[in-house]
C-alpha cells in the first residue's frame, strides 16, 4: 500500500491524518474534496479512452465498408487504427488507477474544459521527441536566478508532465521538490518517467503531408536518474494543501495567465507559501484570456501588482521561443515568454477566491438568473423545442411558422435561427 513521505506530509495543513491521504498507485492526491476530483477525472478517463475505442471501431468500420479507397488511404487507416488500438491499451493501463467513486457536491472548481489529454503534446516534448526545448528553458531560468540558486524547499505549480520541474531539481541539486498539478495523466506519466519506467505512446499529427507523419509512436522515457527528495503532488493551485510558509521558492511554468483566477488572488497565495526572502520564479506567457480586461495584465502592470503582493523586484527576462517544437510537429508555437524572480520580503493577507455562484456550491439555494443565464435559458429553449419538434415528417419551413408563432418573431428569422441550428448539428457530426 502506498504511503507519503513525513517530509512531505509535514508540509500539509490538509488532510491531518496520514491515513486519509488518497492515491492513484502511488500519487498522493491532495484536493481539498478528493471525492469530488475521483469522480471528474474517472469520467474524464472513460471519454479519452472512450475516445480511441470509437475512433478504432469508426475507421474499421471505413476499411471494412468503405468502397474505392485507394491503397495509400487503405494504409492510413490502418495506421491510425493501430495506434488507437495501442494508445488506448497504454493509457487504459496507466489510469487503471482512477478508481470508480460517487462524487456527494459539486463544490470544488476544476473549469470543465481541462481535459486529461490537453496537454497531451507536453507528454512527447518532455519525454519523447528529439527536441532543444527542454534545456533551453531551464538556461532561461538559469540566466534569471543564477547558476548558484539553491532553495532548501522548492514547490513548482502547475507542473504538467514535469520535465522541467525534474530538470531545475538535478541541475541546481534542490533538496526537496514538490511539484503540483491537478492532472492525473501527466503526473501519473512523470511518476514512470521518476520510476525510470518507460511508455510507447502514439502521437496523432492534426496536419500530415506524407503517410509516414500520419502517427508516430514515442518511447516517453527519462535519463535524469534517480531524483531523491522529488515529490509529485496532484492537487488544485486555487487551493493547495500546504502550510503557509514552507517554501523558500514557488517556480511557476507556463501557468499565471490559464488560472481562472486574477494574478493577484495568486500572488497573494505565492506569498502565503513562501518564507520571507523566498522567491517565486515565474516562466511563460503572459496570455491572460479573462473576460474582464482589467485582469489581462501585461509586463508593467504585473510589476504593479506583486509590489503591492509583498513581494521586490528581483531579476526579470523577456524572450522569443519556440514552444512545442520537434521535427514532426505541426502546432509549434513562437511564443514571447516572460521570466521574473522577485523576493518576498512581508505577508499579506490572501483574499478569498470565489469562482462559482453560492447557488452551485450550496445545492439547496436558489438559482439566481443573471443575464447571461437568461439569454442562454431562452437560447437552449428554443433548441430543445427545435429538436423536439423533429418527427420525421415536419420540414424546416412548417417548424419556422409554428415557432413564428409560438416565440411571436417574423417567419424568416424563425426559419434562419432553425437553419442555423440544425447547420451546426449537421456540420458538428461530420467533424472530428
Ligand atoms: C500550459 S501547461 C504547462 C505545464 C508545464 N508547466 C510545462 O511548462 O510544460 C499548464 C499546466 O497547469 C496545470 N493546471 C492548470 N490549472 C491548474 C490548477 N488549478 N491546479 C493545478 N494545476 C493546474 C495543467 O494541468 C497543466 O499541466
Amino acid at each position: 500500500m502506498a504511503t507519503i513521505d513525513p517530509n512531505l506530509f509535514s508540509l500539509l495543513k490538509f488532510p491531518k491524518n496520514e491515513s486519509e491521504v488518497y492515491f492513484t498507485g502511488d500519487l498522493p492526491w491532495l484536493f481539498k474534496d478528493v471525492e469530488y476530483y475521483k469522480t471528474y477525472w474517472l469520467n474524464k478517463k472513460n471519454e479519452f479512452l472512450n475516445f480511441h475505442k470509437v475512433n478504432q471501431a469508426n475507421i474499421e468500420s471505413e476499411l471494412k465498408h468503405g468502397k474505392n479507397l485507394g491503397s495509400a488511404t487503405r494504409t492510413r487507416l490502418e495506421v491510425l487504427k493501430k495506434a488507437h488500438e495501442s494508445n488506448y491499451l497504454t493509457l487504459a493501463q496507466i489510469l487503471k488507477s482512477l478508481d470508480v467513486a460517487a462524487a456527494p457536491s459539486f463544490d470544488v472548481a476544476v473549469p470543465s474544459h481541462q481535459s486529461l489529454h490537453l496537454y497531451r503534446k507536453n507528454l512527447f516534448r518532455d519525454w519523447g521527441w528529439v527536441t532543444n526545448e527542454n534545456q533551453h528553458a531551464v538556461d532561461l531560468i538559469t540566466e534569471v536566478v543564477g547558476a548558484n540558486w539553491k532553495p532548501n524547499r522548492t514547490c513548482v505549480l502547475g507542473t504538467g508532465a514535469s520535465r522541467l520541474a525534474m530538470d531545475l531539481h538535478k541541475e541546481f541539486h534542490l533538496p526537496m521538490t514538490v511539484a503540483v498539478d491537478f492532472n492525473p495523466l501527466l503526473l501519473l506519466v512523470a511518476n514512470e518517467m521518476l520510476k525510470g519506467a518507460s511508455i510507447k505512446l502514439w502521437d496523432f499529427n492534426t496536419a500530415p503531408v506524407e503517410l509516414d507523419s500520419v502517427v508516430k509512436e514515442f518511447e516517453l522515457k527519462s535519463n535524469l536518474g534517480n531524483l531523491s527528495g522529488f515529490y509529485l503532488v496532484c492537487g488544485d493551485v486555487t487551493e493547495l494543501p500546504f502550510k503557509d510558509h514552507q517554501f523558500n521558492a514557488i517556480v511557476t511554468p507556463w501557468l499565471i495567465d490559464i488560472l481562472p483566477f486574477s494574478f493577484k488572488l495568486l500572488a497573494q497565495r505565492v506569498n502565503q507559501l513562501l518564507e520571507i526572502g523566498g522567491s517565486w520564479v515565474n516562466f511563460g506567457p503572459l496570455g491572460f484570456s479573462h473576460r474582464d480586461e482589467s485582469m489581462n495584465l501585461t509586463r508593467p502592470e504585473i510589476a504593479e501588482q506583486w509590489k503591492e503582493c509583498g513581494f521586490e523586484f528581483e531579476s526579470e527576462k523577456v524572450s522569443a521561443i519556440r514552444y512545442l517544437s520537434s521535427d514532426s510537429e505541426v502546432n509549434s508555437r513562437n511564443e514571447t515568454v516572460y521570466l521574473f524572480k522577485i523576493k518576498k520580503v512581508k505577508n499579506v493577507p490572501v483574499e478569498p477566491f470565489e469562482y462559482l455562484p453560492n447557488w452551485l456550491l450550496n445545492s439547496n439555494k436558489p438559482i439566481a438568473v443573471s443575464d447571461e443565464l437568461q439569454r442562454h435559458k431562452q437560447l437552449i429553449r428554443f433548441q430543445a423545442d427545435l429538436f423536439h419538434s423533429i418527427d420525421g415528417k415536419v420540414s424546416l419551413s412548417q417548424i419556422a411558422q409554428l415557432f413564428a408563432q409560438h416565440y411571436k418573431m417574423p417567419a424568416d428569422t424563425a426559419l434562419a435561427m432553425a437553419t442555423n441550428v440544425l447547420r451546426q448539428f449537421e456540420e458538428s457530426i461530420k467533424r472530428k
